[in-house]
């Protein structure tokens, strides 16, 4: 009996103890977070909303009525000025649309990607997703190394041979369409484009089949899964701890692991091929593969990091790309004016040839405008952020190291001060002859870590518009939501649903 209450006096002892260092460790924490508020304070921003999660519960607020964040940043870019300050937990980030300091920031590859974010999409609720791959690297040396070597993969040369594969897989739309059109059933355009631009980077990138306008494929629903998943834990810690989330956390890992796993097969036969001296295309998996090390000095670590970047390639290669089409058909649906003038340039550029060139491209010039000011309005993928690790001065405030800057051209893209009238959907903005934006557009990120795909999803997406303006007239049913959903890149919530028509060609 005496020793149990021995026991029991040295339990408390310890209980008491442990209740000590907790309630030091919490006092030294709010003291570190007062700190930081004290060193960061005298930058402008909103007023935080709790000492500890500073900003998050407004923008948690808003994801939870399934609204954008983006358009709170750019009501407190509106409110705060070129440079503003935002808090969670000791993290603060400024937000900053300042043309000169985007320029000075994204244009040099001294500030590495910010390690909050980046890091965060190294691992998804704990199943490795992005790791090391080219979007994700943040160390200067390793990101280098694989761009070199992904480079040839995206010359304008090899580009040019991909004009087959885009027309051939824009031309299996056309036949859905058409299939939509002669039955008057709707068509909903962002699954559609979503599936062409899927079957179009899972063919020419890693030699798949997909034809998904005819078979069924988990893959669609495993980026988006992937892509909702990476939303949630980048912007809510607690996210995956709530164990209401429980069943959507084991949805994000399954899909995860999908695509890993498809990965993992298609390097698997490809080395094979390779082995065997058989002619491989130098295609994005080849380069892929060509990123890791040696065959003899492989390890376990080169192995995960080729599938960092299949996954990239199959997530970064495709959606936004689709979400682009679908809110360029949705404006012209929207204004007849811009899309018979597209459609006219169409006629004049291609007439009725079935199979677009590289040189017809060139002179789609009026096309790239709407495509141009569709990103403007809707950047598929909103922004990008960097670390800064030294002091700096931001429009004449002083920055201390220790943030992330955070640069949004879904904000910039939607001022007054640098698009006017930002709101109307006008791609005179980009005419050949017109200023061009300085600093303030950015869909496509800017400077070294700027999107690789540019050129191969401008082409894609031309071939797709060129043939579907070229032989469909379409119509937008009414009543449907214009609004922008946020999955992390940004897509129409309506999917974008319409009537289609054969056009009457006039003699
Ligand atoms: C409309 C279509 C597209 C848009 C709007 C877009 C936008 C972007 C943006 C904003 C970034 C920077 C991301 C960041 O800073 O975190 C990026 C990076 C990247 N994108 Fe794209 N992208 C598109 C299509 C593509 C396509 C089709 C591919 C590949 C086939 C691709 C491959 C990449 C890669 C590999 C990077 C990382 C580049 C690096 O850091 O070296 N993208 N893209």
């Amino acid at each position: 009996m005496a020793v149990f209450h021995l026991l029991l006096g040295l339990l408390g002892k310890a209980l008491i103890l442990l209740c000590c260092l907790l309630f030091v460790a919490f006092l030294g924490y709010c003291l570190y977070l007062r700190h930081i508020h004290m060193k960061y304070d005298h930058i402008p921003g909103p007023p935080r909303n709790s000492f500890f999660l500073g900003h998050s519960p407004t923008l948690l607020r808003i994801m939870k009525k399934d609204g954008l964040v983006h358009d709170k940043f750019l009501e407190w870019s509106e409110t705060y000025g070129h440079v503003y300050r935002l808090n969670f937990l000791h993290y603060v980030t400024v937000c900053v649309t300042c043309p000169e300091a985007t320029k000075e920031i994204l244009m040099s590859p001294k500030y590495p990607k910010d390690k909050f974010v980046y890091k965060r999409l190294f691992y998804l609720f704990g199943q490795r997703l992005f790791g090391n791959g080219l979007i994700t690297a943040r160390d200067h040396d390793m990101w280098y190394k694989q761009r070199r070597i992904m480079d040839p993969a995206f010359s304008s040369l090899y580009l040019r041979g991909l004009m087959g594969t885009f027309n051939e897989r824009a031309e299996k739309l056309m036949n859905k369409l058409s299939e939509l059109a002669d039955s008057n059933k709707e068509a909903n355009m962002l699954q559609l484009v979503n599936c062409v631009t899927l079957d179009v980077i899972a063919k020419v990138a890693f030699g798949m089949e997909l034809d998904l306008l005819k078979n069924t494929s988990p893959f669609p629903k495993a980026i988006e899964t992937c892509l909702k998943g990476m939303v949630h834990y980048v912007r809510d810690v607690m996210f995956e701890y709530n164990p209401r989330n429980r069943t959507f956390v084991n949805e994000v890992r399954d899909a995860c692991r999908l695509l890993r796993t498809t990965g993992a097969q298609l390097i698997q036969k490809r080395k094979i091929a390779m082995q065997n001296g058989e002619e491989v295309p130098k295609d994005i998996l080849t380069q892929i593969i060509k990123t890791a090390a040696t065959e003899e000095t492989m390890t376990e670590e080169d192995e995960e990091f080729m599938l960092d970047n299949f996954v990239t390639f199959f997530i970064a290669g495709q959606e936004t790309t689709a979400n682009q089409l679908a809110f360029c058909i949705m404006e012209l649906g929207r204004h007849p004016d811009i899309l018979e003038k597209a459609k006219k340039e169409v006629d004049d550029v291609i007439g009725m040839k079935q199979e677009i060139s590289n040189d017809d491209l060139g002179k789609l010039i009026y096309l790239s405008q709407v495509l141009k000011e569709t990103l403007r309005i809707y950047p598929t993928a909103p922004g990008t952020s960097r670390d800064i690790e030294e002091d700096m001065t931001i429009d004449g405030v002083h920055i201390p190291a220790g943030v992330n800057c955070m640069f949004s051209t879904y904000t910039t893209g939607r001022m007054e001060k640098f698009f006017k009238d930002p709101m109307k959907f006008d791609p005179d903005r980009f005419h050949p002859d017109a200023p061009k934006p300085y600093y303030c557009y950015y869909p496509f990120a800017l400077g070294p870590r700027s999107c690789l795909g540019l050129n191969f999803a401008q082409m894609e997406a031309k071939v797709v518009m060129a043939k579907l303006l070229q032989r469909f007239d379409f119509n937008l049913i009414p009543g449907q939501t214009f609004d922008v959903q946020d999955t992390g890149t940004l897509r129409p919530k309506s999917g974008v649903i319409c009537t289609v028509k054969h056009r009457k060609y006039k003699n």
